[in-house]
């Protein structure tokens, strides 16, 4: 892990979507304490039950832990609403880190998807990120000079075979940051996505040929994937003021990958040695 730098210092938030240790949300939070922040943490109800919320609080100097279903307005605006209580004020930054397919999850193929489950993996994966700016904004929690950020994932703009409706999802959440950067822009909030290289958590893992896509990925990016830790240092700039006039942009955070066509490595991994020595 990287050395403090106090980039973060007297800042406050919220960050959503850390379940367990291999979440980038606990990385990203575990990052943010180190950089001096604040914050509540934030997750579904349900993560009661499966998550471990509760070792990240204490691990993150005793954080408030607000309940909240990202589909539900009701409670979106009371997690604001504790957070600005317990927190002292209106909030300098926001993360939401949430995604779930659920035909990607139940095997559905994209041909046939069941459009219930469709519209709840778009409302959880993307329409969230709306209704939590929303939310924030109505509840008056949001500070001049904030900064929202979402995870996304190349997905969004080019055809990876299994990630199927997901792909729907993050292209909807990148088009909000842009639509809602707009807006935001008035008062010098910041919104940006950051697009992530595949990474090995929870819902990571729900993708069926998530492995081969790690792989790939490895394969393809210069500088291999980025793990959580990467992600969660590349984030707190973000959220620190050194990048106060970054604003409406997916940023990839993938090694090099979206910038890649054919690498050697992925020959060799086709045909074997054919290439005769790598000079690069
Ligand atoms: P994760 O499974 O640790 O985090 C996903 C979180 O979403 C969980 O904490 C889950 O409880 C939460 N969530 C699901 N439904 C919710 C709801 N209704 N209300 C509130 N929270 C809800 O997995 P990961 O990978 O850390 O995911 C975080 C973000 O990163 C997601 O947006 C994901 O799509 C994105 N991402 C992940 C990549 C990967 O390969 N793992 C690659 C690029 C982006």
């Amino acid at each position: 892990m990287a050395d403090s730098n106090g980039l973060l210092a007297g800042k406050t938030g919220v960050i959503s979507g850390a379940l367990d240790p291999d979440s980038i949300a606990w990385a990203l939070a575990e990052a943010a304490h180190r950089e001096g922040a604040r914050f509540v943490l934030t997750n579904a109800p349900v993560a009661r039950r499966f998550g471990r919320l509760d070792e990240l609080a204490e691990a993150t100097g005793g954080s408030p832990v607000v309940y909240a279903d990202a589909t539900s307005d009701d409670e979106l605006e009371d997690l604001f609403g504790q957070a600005t209580d317990a927190l002292g004020g209106p909030l300098d930054f926001v993360v939401h880190s949430i995604g779930m397919g659920m035909n990607v999850r139940k095997g559905r193929p994209y041909e046939d998807l069941k459009y219930e489950w469709y519209q709840k993996s778009l409302d959880i994966s993307a329409v969230s990120l709306h209704r939590m700016v929303r939310a924030a904004l109505a509840k008056d929690a949001l500070a001049d000079g904030g900064s929202v950020l979402a995870m996304s994932y190349i997905g969004a703009q080019r055809v990876f075979s299994e990630y199927s409706e997901m792909g729907d999802a993050k292209a909807l959440l990148e088009s909000i940051v842009r639509s809602f950067g707009y807006r935001l822009g008035r008062r010098g909030i910041r919104i940006n996505a950051v697009s992530q290289s595949p990474t090995k958590t929870t819902a990571g893992g729900g993708i069926q040929g998530f492995d081969a896509m790690f792989d790939f990925a490895e394969k393809v990016a210069p500088l291999g994937n980025a793990d959580q830790a990467s992600c969660a240092d590349y984030c707190v700039t973000l959220l620190s003021d050194y990048t106060r006039m970054v604003t409406m942009q997916t940023l990839y955070h993938d090694g090099g990958f979206s910038a890649m066509g054919i690498s050697d490595a992925l020959i060799e991994g086709m045909y074997g040695d054919v290439l005769g020595g790598d000079d690069a």
